[in-house]
């Protein structure tokens, strides 16, 4: 966090690595704690900020997937390696790992959806003794809007994976159909004490936690992370804000028992 937390920094691009024609993910030298879920405003000086989930993190570097849908973002993919951004942030609260720990945990993901969650799942699926067991729904449109391959791959080892795309060749890597029609085929020992994580575009979170809720899952026992038009990202400006609620301080990530009221 920069000592005024609304003065954003210099940041350097330490690597870019390219998974579609518009969606990069940017590693970035930072040196501080975040914590997975959390985001970053992302600015490029005459052309705007943009609210970026911290989609990885390590010694060093945060790890931040763009995709390039407009003004800032395409004058982001303008800059390479060796070239810097300006960041302010990290901001909201991300995902607390001890509400995972020990427990059944499935995550369910829709497209860039899977940016913010990538370090919960990373943590769980390299540390496999600290959940009872790890189950992950990723969807993509198609084939070539996968992101995250090689870590999928890895993901594999210890975790149940099922890799699902709306439309396109099916093989045995990767299923069809959307997100909501697997999630009825997970097996749990306890779906009242599961928990899971959901986030995507608002339809599909919607679904998915509907149909989580009709196996038995908990309302408290599951979390979803809100994407929402952000301006100062600290609680000021009221940009983010639904009824009484700040998306940007007092989420993005909302337990459902919240979120419910919230969804779009
Ligand atoms: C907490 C949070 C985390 C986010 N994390 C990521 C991330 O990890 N990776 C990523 O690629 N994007 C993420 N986004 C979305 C990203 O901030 C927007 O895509 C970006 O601000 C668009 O800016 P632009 O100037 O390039 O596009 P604009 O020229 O402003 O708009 C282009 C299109 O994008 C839509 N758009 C703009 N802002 C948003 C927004 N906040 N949410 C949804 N649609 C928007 C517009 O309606 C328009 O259709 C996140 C947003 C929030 C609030
Ligand atoms: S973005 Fe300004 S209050 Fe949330």
């Amino acid at each position: 966090m920069s000592l005024n937390e609304y003065v954003p920094f210099l940041s350097k691009i330490l690597s870019v690595q390219k998974h579609t024609d518009i969606e990069y993910t940017f590693r970035m030298a930072y040196e501080g704690s975040v914590n997975p879920g959390q985001f970053f405003e992302v600015s490029v000086p005459k052309f705007g900020e943009a609210p970026i989930s911290i989609c990885g993190y390590g010694d060093g570097y945060v790890e931040l997937t763009i995709r390039r849908v407009g003004k800032v973002t395409n004058e982001i993919f303008e800059h390479y390696e060796g070239d810097s951004l300006f960041l302010r942030g990290p901001y909201g609260n991300g995902f607390d790992l001890d509400e995972y720990r020990g427990k059944e945990l499935v995550v369910i993901a829709g497209g860039t959806g899977l940016a913010p969650v990538r370090g919960v799942i990373d943590y769980f699926a390299s540390n496999p003794d600290q959940v009872k067991n790890l189950k992950v729904i990723a969807g993509f449109k198609s084939p070539s809007d996968i992101l995250f391959f090689e870590d999928i791959a890895r993901w594999k080892k210890t975790s149940q994976v099922i890799l699902t795309v709306d439309c396109g060749e099916a093989d045995f890597e990767c299923h069809i159909g959307f997100v909501t029609e697997h999630i009825s085929k997970l097996k749990f020992a306890d779906e009242s004490n599961a928990v899971a994580i959901v986030v995507g575009p608002p339809a599909m979170m919607r679904f998915s936690t509907l149909e989580l809720l009709k196996m038995g899952f908990e309302e408290e026992n599951i979390w979803i992370s809100l994407e929402r038009r952000m301006c100062c990202g600290i609680g000021k400006c009221g940009h983010c804000k639904i009824n009484d609620v700040y998306v940007c301080v007092d989420g993005p990530v909302f337990n459902y028992t919240k979120a419910k009221n919230l969804i779009d």
